[in-house]
C-alpha cells in the first residue's frame, strides 16, 4: 500500500497519479483544503498536525495495510524576514513540515514494525543548506528532517524499515507557482543543470528508494548540482 500526503497538489498529486497509472497497489492520498476532483474514494481529508485524526485514520485502515510505503509530500512555506515574522505563522510551518511528518510516521510505524517492512520517503529541501532570504521557518523545518530520519533509521533498520529524505532543489511542480517570474528566472540561472527538476526524476528517485533496502537514514540531493 502506498500512502501519499500532500496528494491534492503539486508533487504529491503527480506521484499519486503516476502510481495509480502504473501500479496495482492500493493507494491512499491525503489532502486537507484542496478537494480532489478525481478518484475521490482514494483520498482522505486529514490535518497532519492533528495526531488524533491521523491515529483514527490509521486504526480504521490497519487491517488493509500491507507493505506500506509512506511518501510525505505535504508541506507549507512562509516567507518573511525573521525579524519581521509572525511567530504563529512561523511556528505553523514547523507544525506541518516537521510535526506533521512525525505524526503520520509515528502512527504507521507500529504496523510497519509488526509486518517487518516499511518504506518512508520525506521531502526535504535544498534550502535547508542553501537558503534564500525570508524562509527561516521552512529551512528549519526541512533541516530538522535530517535528524528525524537518522534516529528513526537506526531504531528500525533491523526490521526492514527504511526512512530517507529527498533533498529537492527547485521543481517544475508545486510551490514554484508562487514564485514571481523574474525570481524564477534568476533561480534557474543558478542551477548548474539549467532546468527545474523534471517530475520524472522525482518519481524515479522515489521508486529507487522504495525498492532498495540498504539505503536508510540518507538524504539524497536532487537539485541539478546546486549544492
Ligand atoms: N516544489 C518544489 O520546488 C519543492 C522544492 C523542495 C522541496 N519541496 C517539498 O516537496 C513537498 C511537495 O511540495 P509541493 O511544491 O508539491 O507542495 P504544494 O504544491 O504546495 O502542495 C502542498 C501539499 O501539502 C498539503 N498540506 C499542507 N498542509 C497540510 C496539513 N496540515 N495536512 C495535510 N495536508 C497538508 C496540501 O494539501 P491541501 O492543498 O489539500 O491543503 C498540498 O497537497 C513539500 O514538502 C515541499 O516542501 C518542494
Amino acid at each position: 500500500m502506498i500512502v501519499i500526503t500532500g496528494a491534492s497538489r503539486g508533487i504529491g498529486k503527480f506521484l499519486f497519479n503516476s502510481f495509480l497509472d502504473s501500479s496495482n497497489e492500493k493507494i491512499i492520498g491525503i489532502y486537507l483544503n484542496t478537494q480532489p476532483t478525481e478518484n475521490i474514494e482514494k483520498f482522505m481529508k486529514l490535518d497532519l498536525t492533528d495526531y488524533e485524526q491521523i491515529k483514527l485514520f490509521v486504526d480504521s485502515y490497519a487491517e488493509e495495510m500491507r507493505e506500506i510505503t509512506l511518501i510525505n509530500c505535504a508541506g507549507i512555506t512562509y516567507n518573511s524576514f525573521t525579524h519581521k515574522s509572525d511567530p504563529w505563522k512561523w511556528k505553523s510551518v514547523i507544525e506541518t513540515n516537521l510535526i506533521g511528518s512525525y505524526n503520520i510516521i509515528r502512527a504507521l510505524l507500529p504496523i510497519m514494525r509488526e509486518q517487518k517492512f516499511g518504506r518512508i520517503i520525506n521531502f526535504s529541501s535544498v534550502v535547508a543548506i542553501k537558503p534564500t532570504p525570508g524562509i527561516s521557518s521552512y529551512a528549519a523545518s526541512k533541516s530538522a528532517l535530517f535528524g528525524l530520519i537518522k534516529s528513526i533509521a537506526i531504531e528500525n533498520a533491523s526490521l526492514n524499515i527504511t526512512i530517507n529524505n529527498i533533498n529537492l532543489g527547485y521543481s517544475e511542480l508545486g510551490m514554484i507557482d508562487m514564485v514571481p517570474d523574474e525570481f524564477r528566472k534568476s533561480i534557474v540561472a543558478q542551477i548548474p543543470s539549467g532546468i527545474l527538476c523534471p517530475p520524472e526524476d522525482i518519481l524515479n528517485t522515489v521508486k529507487y528508494l522504495r525498492t532498495t533496502r540498504y539505503i536508510t537514514g540518507s538524504s539524497i540531493d536532487l537539485n541539478g548540482g546546486l549544492t
